[in-house]
């Protein structure tokens, strides 16, 4: 019998869990709130080091090519769209939501920064079964991908490889399974995998994406997951 513990995910039962929570940071983040300010500081200056690290070579402004606003961003498993309203919408001129829950959705769509037209499409899915129509700068993954099956992963980060422009990246942002064993970690309460470190260095190899940097998120309170951020491209 398989017992990966990716094969215990269901969907149906995680999106049960998801409609039972308030569409509050709080819920978003599993009762840490106070976490949101240092998370969304770590992510900006992950993708600039990133921007720094790897120039655009389509810039030809005289602005610092890391400091151009990116044309089209994307907001996967956004929830109520903490990550698009803190971060993405100051580093892209646009940006489309994926998510599963109509009521966090329509969140987004409500939300104040909807209202300057930085709010593109908001598709209400779940990522295992969603397809592009567009080309992103940034595709922006974050506390989502552990409801997806490993197979499902690979296959979704494959048709993101397609979606994403010539200077652009794939941003994952998840956190890091510390089971003794070395094991990924299934949750029943949400339905969701905790995959380690060389778990996901094997499904990116898998999918065909190289990861060009990655490093830990720091500042989150002892007691919590280590979250790791990775870069990718096709
Ligand atoms: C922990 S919250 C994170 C929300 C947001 N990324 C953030 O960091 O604030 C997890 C989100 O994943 C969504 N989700 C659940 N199943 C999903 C799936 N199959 N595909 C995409 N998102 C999913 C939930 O509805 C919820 O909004």
């Amino acid at each position: 019998m398989d017992s990966a513990p990716d094969t215990r995910i269901s969907t149906s039962d995680s999106l049960a869990y998801w409609n039972t929570i308030p569409a509050t940071v709080d819920g978003m983040l599993g009762g840490y709130p106070q976490i949101s300010r240092v998370d969304l500081k770590g992510s900006a200056n992950f993708l600039a080091k990133l921007r720094r690290e790897y120039p655009s070579s389509s810039s030809s402004s005289s602005v610092a090519p890391n400091r151009t606003l990116l044309k089209r961003g994307l907001d996967c498993g956004a929830g109520i769209g903490r990550v698009t309203a803190g971060f993405l919408s100051t580093v892209c001129e646009t940006i489309d939501v994926v998510e599963p829950v109509e009521r966090f959705a329509s969140e987004v769509k409500g939300a104040k920064m909807a209202g300057s037209g930085q709010v593109g499409n908001v598709y209400v899915s779940g990522l295992e079964k969603w397809v592009p129509e567009q080309q992103y700068d940034l595709i922006w993954n974050q506390w989502c991908l552990g409801h997806l099956k490993d197979r499902e992963l690979v296959e979704y980060l494959r048709r993101c490889k397609k979606a994403v422009t010539m200077d652009g990246w794939i941003v994952i942002k998840e956190n890091m399974s510390t089971n003794r064993d070395g094991e990924d970690v299934f949750d029943e309460t949400d339905s969701n995998v905790t995959r380690t470190n060389e778990k996901f260095q094997r499904l990116f190899k898998e999918a065909d994406v190289r990861c060009l940097k990655t490093e830990l998120q720091r500042g989150f309170p002892k007691g919590l997951y280590p979250v790791r951020l990775y870069a990718l491209r096709p």
